[in-house]
């Protein structure tokens, strides 16, 4: 799409990208899997089911985690808590999550997460009577989610394709399923005004005289509604967008522009760039780097906003929905930035935003005249 010079943006949801170059893609879910209304949906079908089947009940995850699927799974009823692990515990610690240090006990469920695709697999070793969900929404295609040893994958999959709504479940291990859950009508409605949302925002993009509030109301209405009422299926348009898509095309150019970032960011001493563990297992999410200290990423933050750059904080945890959650994953969270390096993006593109961000920090901390050391960063690897 050619996105007129005045309309261009970097970030926040996805247009509407018409779905004309599609490739055969395989899924590493197959028939045998249940689409829901989203990542939070698919999680909420699986957890009544195991808690009414499989005598579920305690959920522990992770301590750096999305608030909002927090809140959601509480909302299960089920007993949730914390076990240490963040993405600064794959660089320090390894690729997968460790649970030697937790007190687990038969009708526990561990979820697994694959934070910001950077870990490329979940293994971890399988204790008897304890359950383990992998959850791959920040690279559906990972050589993880193909080979998963994990009793249930359930992810979402509209944080990496352009589709107004959906998730999936399934067992690696061949559980019996729970029912594919009916779309619902308020969930049918939900989709369709994101849908609009991003359909205006191509228009937008394409220099049509859209009003950006038109779209982005209709975007926050429809985020702040999902997954809040019933758990729905998935909407028959987003089933056959799956179809759609060049989905591994688009995988490998998430690799090429995120590469295209760190080639240009790499050297910058005030900040580290966060890897994929293994390259040829993962893909990363989008190109996410932690600075010296708050100060300096607020700064940026704001000043990448100025210029319709709009980076994310994967994930905020200033108002956490548990208590408990260790200072070090609260400081990891206030320090980074996440930019998205998604198919919507040229490795130009990409380039000019890292280049924006050298500017930016060098800039503040000119006027600043301290320059941070990297010792005061607490993760001491994975440049
Ligand atoms: C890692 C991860 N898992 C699950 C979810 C939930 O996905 P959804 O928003 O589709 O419910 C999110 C959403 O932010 C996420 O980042």
């Amino acid at each position: 799409m050619t996105i007129v010079d005045n309309r261009w943006e970097h970030g926040s949801f996805f247009h509407w990208m018409s779905p004309s170059a599609a490739e055969e893609a395989d899924y590493p879910w197959g028939e045998e899997s249940v689409l829901c209304g989203s990542g939070r949906d698919a999680f909420r079908v699986l957890i009544e089911h195991g808690r009414a089947k499989r005598g579920w009940k305690r959920l522990y995850v992770p301590c750096y985690y999305c608030q909002e699927v927090v809140e959601s799974l509480l909302s299960t009823g089920i007993d949730v808590r914390l076990y240490p692990d963040g993405p600064q515990d794959v660089i320090v610690r390894g690729i997968c999550p460790r649970t030697d240090n937790v007190d687990l006990r038969p009708g526990d469920v561990v979820l697994r997460v694959d934070f910001f695709g950077m870990r490329g697999s979940l293994h971890t070793e399988l204790l008897p009577g304890i359950e383990t969900i992998d959850d791959f929404s920040h690279d559906p295609w990972s050589y993880g989610a193909w080979k998963s040893n994990a009793d249930w994958c359930a992810f979402s999959l509209r944080k990496t394709l352009p589709i107004p709504d959906g998730g999936v479940l399934w067992s690696p291990r061949s559980h019996h399923l729970p029912p594919q859950p009916p779309v619902t009508p308020e969930h049918r409605l939900i989709s369709l005004e994101r849908l609009a949302a991003m359909a205006l925002k191509t228009e937008y993009l394409n220099g049509k005289p859209i009003q950006k509030n038109t779209f982005l109301e209709l975007a926050i209405a429809s985020e702040v509604k999902l997954s809040k009422g019933t758990p729905s299926g998935m909407t028959e348009w987003s089933k056959d967008l799956l179809n759609c898509f060049p989905t591994l095309s688009w995988r490998q150019r998430r690799r090429a522009n995120y590469e295209a970032f760190a080639e240009v960011i790499s050297g910058t001493p005030w900040l580290r760039l966060l890897h994929s563990a293994d390259n040829k297992k993962s893909c990363p999410f989008s190109a996410i780097f932690i600075c010296d200290n708050v100060e300096l990423r607020n700064h940026i933050r704001d000043r990448l906003i100025l210029l319709n750059i709009y980076p994310a904080t994967l994930w905020p945890l200033d108002e956490p929905a548990i208590s408990g959650i260790p200072q070090e994953y609260l400081d990891f969270s206030r320090k980074m930035l996440s930019i998205q390096c998604d198919a919507r993006y040229t490795c130009e593109e990409m380039q000019r935003v890292a280049k924006i961000v050298i500017k930016s920090g060098d800039n503040y901390l000119n006027k600043h005249q301290e320059q941070p050391t990297q010792q005061s960063n607490p993760v001491s690897g994975g440049v």
